[in-house]
């Protein structure tokens, strides 16, 4: 065997021993009973996609159909997350699609600072395990966990930002555009930026955007 057959070897190894660790920690997530939204929950929404992907997409909390599913962004935002994944040139199986909150908060209300709390080990683990080059945070929600609390989504949307090892794209809640076609336009146009960066490699620069 050559050295190179050998490294191939090994890197795959490598991403075998990450795909069980997520496997784990999903199942985990799905008996979860941290907090109380594990009372009202059908099914836990770890996340879906390719767990070795570049960009990981995250978004508040699971919906009704989510909570069904037990799928990610498989309502109606998550048709137009697609569409909008497609006009990239990019499929749901190209990426990762996951939440800060993995249990549907009743009503589709935002999630409380505690649940919040609660679940976000879990997010952070899906990270540190994935190591993805890009997190787009879809929303406020994911915006003010992950970058910084202060952050307005209409001010700074279609911005990368650097905190930590990790870069962050700041997008639109596919839910706010759908009946909105301004913000409809205004997202198509932050996933154009978006495939630009993923195509420049610019995602391997120095910070362009510190906050
Ligand atoms: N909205 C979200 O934030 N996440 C989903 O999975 C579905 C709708
Ligand atoms: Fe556990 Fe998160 Fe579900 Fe709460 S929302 S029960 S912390 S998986």
């Amino acid at each position: 065997m050559t050295g190179k057959e050998n490294s191939h070897t090994l890197d795959q190894q490598g991403a075998e021993c990450h795909r069980a660790q997520l496997l784990e920690l999903h199942d985990a997530v799905r008996q979860c009973r941290k907090c109380p939204l594990s009372e009202t929950r059908t099914y836990a929404v770890p996340g879906e996609g390719n767990l070795s992907a570049r960009v990981m997409f995250v978004g508040e909390g699971p919906g009704a159909q989510e909570d069904s599913e037990g799928k990610p962004f498989v309502g109606a935002a998550g048709r137009l997350l697609g569409e909008l994944l497609s006009s990239i040139g990019l499929t749901r199986g190209d990426v990762f699609i996951t939440n800060v909150v993995k249990c549907r908060p009743p009503g589709n209300r935002d999630p409380l600072d505690e649940e919040i709390a609660r679940c976000l080990p879990y997010l952070r683990k899906q990270v540190l395990l994935m190591k993805p080059l890009l997190l787009c945070t879809l929303g406020k929600h994911a915006l003010r966990t992950l970058v910084d609390s202060n952050l307005s989504i209409s001010a700074v949307h279609g911005k990368l930002f650097t905190k930590g090892n990790y870069r962050f794209f700041a997008m639109y809640h596919p839910a706010a555009a759908l009946y909105q076609q301004k913000l409809k336009e205004t997202l198509a146009g932050d996933f154009i930026t978006l495939r630009k960066h993923l195509e420049d490699n610019e995602l391997l620069l120095p910070p362009v955007h510190q906050q």
